[in-house]
């Protein structure tokens, strides 16, 4: 996507209309703009009615699972015996998926207010923003609007001067995938092993240091500002398919299309119009065969698949797959769908946080496998037992890190298992190295 941003005309532009316009990264640009003016027709309301306002818009975390997010907000205790907190899931890791950066390098402070909304909303005393140690840019960008934010009164002591304490603070992540995952990051902001914890207890009953917390993507919180300014009802009426899917949704397209970037449409959207009309289709000469359209975590789609896929959560799983982030990754017919397949095994094995065997042994094996299939020493029965690992490695670990190893593997057998039987068979010429 090129800067300053010109929104294709199919876009619905909500979260990405400054995105390339550098004043809106200031407090007074932000302002200037239409900022801070949502946090303070909130902080003049009661933290219930705002609860209220975010459930009757509809919104559902962009950070993968499309919980109601005014649902998860409302299961925090009402009475307040201790500490609560907010956490910013900032850690965007998931290939294929660059959206989140792209709203704090352009619009800190639109996440900053949609976080002091959230905070205000749950009552909690602090907001953890937990952003991925390798986004240097993004973390300069966030951490001089949050000063700005402090010296302007927005947040501290007497936030908006409604006299009520917001306080915030950016944590710097140090570049795990795992971290991503909502118990493993509330581990390392206690400074512990980014490990996934057990649920329950779910956060908002014991989660950063045994307090009740709840956790957002940064796409979520950002959508928050909008909805109190212009309304639960104006978001609901983003809807191009399933009433239960509403509001704009930013896709980051990438692979093998003419123009890969970040694109805002309203949820219902087509995959297929989005890859064609939006990015350009595939390059010229080729023809598409695959795509992933929710980050590397979800089932991989064929041609057809693709083509008539309707990108909300619903629509979907219709296709055998999920929204996920919304990471799109496009594959043309120069592809190897087995390589393809074991990279992302790779970088799931790679990213293991190793507490669960089957996770563990399960990622490492099936790079094992897949590997020897790609040096040309795989037999057919290899197929099944990577089907039978994928099986095991859903469902029975404490987090969903195996069950998305497991995604693309199976639903890159069962759809392009010629392509697998053909390094088995000999058809395919052998392009790795055989293990010695
Ligand atoms: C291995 C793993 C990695 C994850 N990484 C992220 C991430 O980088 N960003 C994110 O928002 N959610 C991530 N999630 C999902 C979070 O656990 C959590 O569901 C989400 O932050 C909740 O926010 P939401 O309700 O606003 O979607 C990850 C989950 C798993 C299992």
């Amino acid at each position: 996507m090129g800067y300053p941003h010109k929104p294709h005309e199919k876009e619905t532009v909500v979260l990405s209309e400054y995105f390339g316009d550098a004043e809106a990264r200031s407090y007074d640009g932000w302002t200037k703009r239409g900022g801070y003016k949502a946090l303070k027709t909130v902080l003049e309301m009661g933290p219930s009615d705002v609860i209220e306002i975010v459930k009757a818009s509809g919104l559902r975390g962009r950070g993968g699972a499309g919980f109601p997010t005014g649902l998860k907000w409302s299961f925090m205790p009402k009475e307040k015996s201790k500490p609560h907190y907010l956490c910013c899931n900032a850690d965007e890791s998931e290939p294929g998926t660059f959206k989140d950066r792209e709203i704090m390098r352009w619009t800190p402070h639109a996440l900053i207010e949609g976080c002091a909304i959230a905070q205000y909303a749950i009552q909690a005393e602090i907001t953890y923003i937990y952003i991925r140690g390798e986004f240097t840019g993004p973390l300069r960008v966030m951490q001089s609007a949050l000063d700005e934010a402090y010296e302007r009164g927005a947040l501290g002591p007497d936030a908006m001067g409604s006299g009520k304490r917001l306080d915030m603070y950016i944590h710097r992540a140090a570049g795990a995938y795992i971290c991503g995952e909502e118990t493993a990051m509330m581990n390392s902001i206690e400074g512990r092993r980014g490990n996934p914890r057990i649920k329950p207890p779910f956060p908002a009953a014991a989660g950063v240091f045994g307090m009740p917390t709840t956790i957002n993507n940064v796409e979520t919180l950002a959508a928050v500002p909008h909805i109190i300014n212009r309304g639960p009802e104006w978001y609901k009426s983003l809807c191009l398919g399933n009433e239960r899917s509403v509001g704009t949704k930013l896709f980051s397209v990438c692979g093998h299309v003419q123009r890969p970037g970040n694109y805002e449409v309203t949820m219902g959207f087509p995959l297929g119009e989005l890859i064609d009309d939006m990015c350009g289709g595939v390059p010229s000469g080729r023809t598409l065969k695959a795509c992933i359209p929710g980050g590397s975590s979800v089932p991989i789609l064929n041609k057809e698949e693709t083509e008539s896929c309707i990108l909300d959560y619903e629509g979907c799983v219709e296709k055998g797959t999920m929204l996920g982030s919304g990471g799109v990754i496009v594959f043309d017919d120069s592809a190897d769908m087995v390589y393809q397949v074991m990279r992302l095994a790779r970088f799931y094995a790679h990213e293991s946080c190793g507490q669960c065997t089957q996770c563990r042994e399960g990622t490492a094996w099936t790079v094992r496998i897949m590997e020897r299939i790609l040096a040309g020493q795989g037999e057919m029965k290899d197929l099944d037992l990577l089907l039978d690992l994928s099986h095991q490695m859903t469902g029975t670990t404490i987090c969903v890190l195996s069950d998305s190893c497991a995604a693309p593997v199976e639903s890159g057998i069962k759809k392009f298992r010629d392509e697998f039987e053909a390094y088995i068979v000999g058809s395919r010429e052998p392009i790795m190295a055989a293990a010695g």
